[in-house]
């Protein structure tokens, strides 16, 4: 069997004594899309911002496509090929929403292509259009919407043209008919839909969310972590009916998916 593509070895993050993150492992393939569940502060944000670089894990591994990139710096890391979307939307918001997906396509992967000058707006529009937001691109981030804001974020990960999506609530804060077609958009892009010229394929992602109901209907499989450790990992099935689960949660969404 190949190397995995994405392998968190044994990882752990102390702040001082919380240890947010206690020991997580787990593998995720290049045709996968991994749901990472777990109750309010389990760790999925810290678990999520040591795989980018954006903090430094206290010990462990991250291996991406065997190689180690633990603890690497952000932009190394993006430009590896791993694109990371915030739980909290962080975009440049004085800059028109075009201009944002534009910094994304000013990465060194995304430059790779020799046309990428002439290309950089057609390129940034191509990630606006498939995120269904290319009529914003001339207003100021600062006006727009937050379930467009979500949908921006996603296109400024794309644009670096990621084979690893790592997307933190997606959902959060949209109204449930926004919530089911930013489902649907994830499912078609990792599917491979007409974006991304690099790879044939669509990335691969590992989604944290907390609509679970929503999210079980998009991802392939399921990881739990309570307290910074995995306590379960299975299809969205086997997930739901697990006990420990349940208990993790104690919360009416999973009781009413296993009822
Ligand atoms: N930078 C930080 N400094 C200190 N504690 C933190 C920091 N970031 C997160 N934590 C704590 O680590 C735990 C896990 O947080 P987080 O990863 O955000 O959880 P989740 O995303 O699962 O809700 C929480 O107890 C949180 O308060
Ligand atoms: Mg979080």
């Amino acid at each position: 069997m190949a190397a995995p593509f994405l392998e968190v070895e044994n990882l752990c993050k102390h702040f001082g004594e919380l240890r947010a993150v206690d020991g997580a492992s787990f593998h995720v393939g290049q045709d996968e899309m991994v749901g990472l569940i777990g109750p309010n502060g389990a760790g999925k944000t810290t678990l999520m911002r040591l795989i980018t670089g954006i903090l430094k894990p206290t010990s462990g591994t991250v291996r991406f496509k065997g190689e180690d990139i633990t603890g690497q710096d952000t932009a190394k890391i993006v430009n590896k090929g791993i694109a990371p979307t915030f739980q909290v939307v962080k975009p440049f918001r004085h800059l028109p929403v075009g201009a944002n997906v534009m910094v994304s396509c000013l990465c060194p992967r995304a430059k790779r292509r020799g046309d990428w000058v002439k290309t950089v707006e057609l390129r940034a529009r191509d990630a606006l259009e498939f995120c269904g937001i290319a009529d914003l691109a001339l207003e100021p981030a600062s006006v727009v919407s937050h379930g467009d804001l979500k949908r921006l974020e996603v296109a400024r990960a794309i644009a670096t043209e990621p084979e690893l999506l790592l997307l933190d609530e997606p959902f959060g804060g949209l109204s449930p008919a926004e919530t089911e077609l930013m489902g649907k958009f994830l499912r078609r892009l990792h599917r491979g839909g007409r974006f991304g010229r690099l790879h044939s394929e669509g990335p691969a992602m590992v989604i944290v969310e907390h609509k679970l109901s929503d999210l079980m209907k998009i991802v392939d499989r399921v990881i739990v972590l309570s307290f910074g450790q995995i306590i379960v990992e299975g299809t969205p099935d086997e997930v739901v009916r697990n006990k420990e689960v349940i208990e993790a949660y104690i919360g009416k969404e999973v009781s009413s998916l296993v009822s």
